[in-house]
């Protein structure tokens, strides 16, 4: 039986997917290069240094670790910009609705986000009050598909693993709560999330029922 839910942050809550991908792409061009959407699937969930390493392994090109790091700064900065413009108005449509109705009928959430700028985005669009414990990308050491993060949510609220349902829009994100013995909705495209217990375009879709039948 399902007794919490750990939400990943990043187009799930939050449609900040955009902004990544806006501020990877305009990184990738500085370089000379360009990447696509399909390819940026491939990013989502991941952290942002092995992003880095993918986005160059796809444009070809080697920089030393001194240069990855002011990359990854520098993409971090356009990146934050848009952050901290965002308003509750970008928060995705059902997401207060969803939160209000699960705390309600008394499971416990957790986020668990592979961001650092998790804080920034839960203030900024005021979704922080709904969260009991929340894990990010400053308290884990390995990136999904692992799935330390979910496992540190859980263990955080006290719950075991297979009382656990995570919501993801990435497949790394799905691939670390299935290999963390956890039940995934999906949040996104069927053909996809593959490998996620049930999948809904979004968490509007999705009613406390949901959960009872998981
Ligand atoms: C999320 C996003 C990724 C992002 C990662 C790190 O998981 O889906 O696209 O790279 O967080 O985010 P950060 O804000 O720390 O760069
Ligand atoms: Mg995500």
């Amino acid at each position: 039986q399902i007794k919490a839910c750990l939400f990943d942050l990043d187009g799930v809550l939050v449609d900040t997917a955009v902004y990544h991908y806006q501020a990877w792409k305009r990184l990738a061009n500085t370089m000379g290069f360009d990447f696509t959407e399909v390819q940026n699937e491939q990013l989502k969930g991941v952290s942002r240094v092995e992003s880095l390493n993918k986005i160059l392994a796809w444009g070809g090109v080697t920089k030393t670790d001194t240069e990855k790091e002011e990359l990854a700064t520098l993409k971090n900065s356009w990146y934050v910009d848009m952050i901290t413009k965002m308003t509750p108005a970008e928060v995705l449509p059902g997401t207060v609705e969803f939160l209000t109705a699960i705390h309600q009928a008394g499971y416990k959430l957790a986020l668990g986000s592979a961001s650092k700028n998790s804080a920034t985005i839960l203030e900024r669009t005021q979704l922080a009050h709904f969260f009991d414990e929340i894990v990010d990308g400053n308290m884990v050491t390995k990136s999904k598909p692992d799935p330390e993060v979910f496992l540190k949510g859980a263990s955080l609220l006290g719950f075991k693993p297979e009382e656990c349902v995570v919501f993801e829009d990435a497949v790394a994100g799905v691939e670390a709560a299935k290999r963390g013995g956890m039940k995934a909705i999906g949040i996104g495209e069927k053909s996809v999330l593959t490998e996620a217990d049930k999948v809904v375009s979004g968490l509007d879709k999705l009613t406390v029922k949901d959960l009872e039948e998981l």
